[in-house]
């Protein structure tokens, strides 16, 4: 997919108009870099962070030795000791280069790595710093940690922030899983949680914003098979979007070169995907090569041994880590932009064809008519199905209508109730993606939603 921005126009008014995203606080203005689900946005996001909770922690891959792998979950407060950041480097390295514009109705700050990408507000056809009235400052960093302070005095004492990543509360209870859920290695922490960062320029929708949600791992291992285990961890992170529907066309994972690897890290791939928003390919998960880092600094810190025995080595070590590190909105996004399919053969050419896993809405059931006696068949129908999946009952406007509000919800199976089913008890049941249509008996309206849903 190549950059396509009124595509990506075209994306952003369906999220609106149909209750995907919303621009955060819109009827006050909006505020830059936060964003609002709206009730489809909600479920999809949702089946996201469920899908990846069941794919990876309740029932994750089988490993390279056709062992399931050991996976266990945390949920981590988001504001932690200070000295958690002083630990992972965060309070002092977690900053991005920022220029200030001092030309009286501009007062913009931008990121000084990009200013090239970044148009000037006073004149957008030329980029920042290329304008004749601009007045740049010399770079200088800016720690992109949220502030704020915990009781009720606002002094350096009670100062804290809101964390950057999740990652950092797998690692300060390490110690705490070992001891209390006879994890062995190589096992896995999982974590689904809110980040913050006050990103200088929140830009491209919900891409990069200052709110967003991150599901990341940290897999512990042994420092000899720890190539291994980051290859392994490589392909099953790619596989998984693949399995949810991003085609391997747009996806690019790109191993990050010697330059760009942090110091402590033996390797990293970024698995990028092609949004229409931009010509180059943009980082949707990276899964790294931590080595022992994170551990070694936090023992540091805390003073606590964080070591792990091994029982069948016989030996005590500070595990090595791979972390893939992914982001529940960037995902929403990039599912929503691949899922966003233009038919001009229909009435109502937009449609989104999510993976049924991922559909906010799984099924729709329709009377044909408001009338003789086909609501009281497909209520009941209605309801059994709402029992198990989100769905829909919508017994008004003409079909063609319904199947088009449908289609631009993702919603894959459609079914309706007419006056055949009167007289043989069969129901329409019409396929988002082809249109095409059957009839199954209406009895078995929830068993063929279940084999389809299963897939
Ligand atoms: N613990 C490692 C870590 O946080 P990262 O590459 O900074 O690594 C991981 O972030 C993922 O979190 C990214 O690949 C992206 O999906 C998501 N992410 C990071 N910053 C984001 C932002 N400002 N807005 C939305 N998602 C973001």
């Amino acid at each position: 997919m190549a950059k396509d921005s009124e595509r990506m126009e075209r994306i952003v008014s369906l999220c609106k108009r149909r209750g995907f995203i919303f621009q955060s606080s819109e009827i006050y203005g909006g505020i830059n870099g936060f964003w609002d689900y709206g009730p489809l946005g909600v479920e999809l996001k949702r089946n996201i962070k469920e899908a990846w909770w069941h794919d990876m922690v309740t029932n994750p891959p089988v490993g390279p030795d056709g062992k399931e792998i050991s996976m266990v979950g945390v949920d981590c407060s988001i504001i932690m000791n200070r000295k958690v950041w002083e630990a992972s480097g965060h309070a002092s390295g977690f900053a991005d280069p920022m220029v200030d514009c001092k030309t009286e109705g501009c007062k913009g700050r931008f990121r000084a790595d990009q200013l090239d990408k970044t148009p000037c507000p006073l004149k957008p056809s030329k980029c920042v710093g290329q304008h004749d009235k601009c007045q740049l400052t010399e770079a200088r960093q800016f720690n992109l940690m949220f502030e704020t302070y915990a009781g009720a005095i606002k002094d350096e004492e009670n100062l804290v922030w809101l964390r950057p990543e999740t990652a950092q509360g797998i690692f300060a209870n390490f110690k705490n899983v070992c001891d209390s859920s006879r994890v062995k290695l190589p096992f896995g922490i999982a974590q689904i949680g809110k980040s913050f960062r006050n990103e200088i320029n929140p830009r491209n929708y919900t891409f990069r914003s200052r709110e967003f949600e991150q599901m990341e791992i940290e897999f512990f291992c042994h420092d000899r098979e720890s190539m291994m285990w980051w290859e392994w961890w490589r392909d099953v992170r790619i596989n998984w979007y693949k399995s949810l529907g991003l085609s391997g066309e747009n996806l690019k994972p790109r191993n990050q070169d010697e330059k760009e690897l942090a110091h402590y890290s033996k390797a990293c791939t970024d698995i990028e995907y092609c949004f229409p928003f931009a010509d180059e390919p943009q980082e949707l998960e990276g899964v790294a090569h931590r080595g022992n880092f994170d551990l070694t600094q936090h023992a540091r810190f805390s003073g606590k041994d964080l070591t792990y025995f091994d029982d069948e080595r016989k030996e005590r070590f500070l595990p090595t880590v791979i972390e893939p590190s992914a982001g529940a909105d960037r995902s929403a996004l990039a599912f929503i932009c691949e899922a966003y399919t233009v038919d001009p053969s229909r009435p109502s050419p937009e449609l989104l064809k999510f993976h049924p896993r991922l559909a906010p809405i799984k099924a729709a059931v329709f009377p044909l008519v408001n009338k003789d006696g086909l609501p009281e068949i497909a209520e009941p129908i209605y309801r059994e199905v709402k029992k198990l999946w989100p769905a829909a009952y919508d017994p008004k406007a003409s079909i063609g209508k319904r199947y088009a509000r449908m289609d631009e919800a993702g919603t894959p199976y459609c079914f309706t109730i007419d006056g055949q089913t009167k007289e043989d008890g069969t129901v329409t049941v019409r396929d988002r993606d082809t249109g095409g249509q059957e009839r199954i008996d209406k009895s078995r309206v929830v068993e063929y939603l279940r084999e389809k849903l299963s897939r």
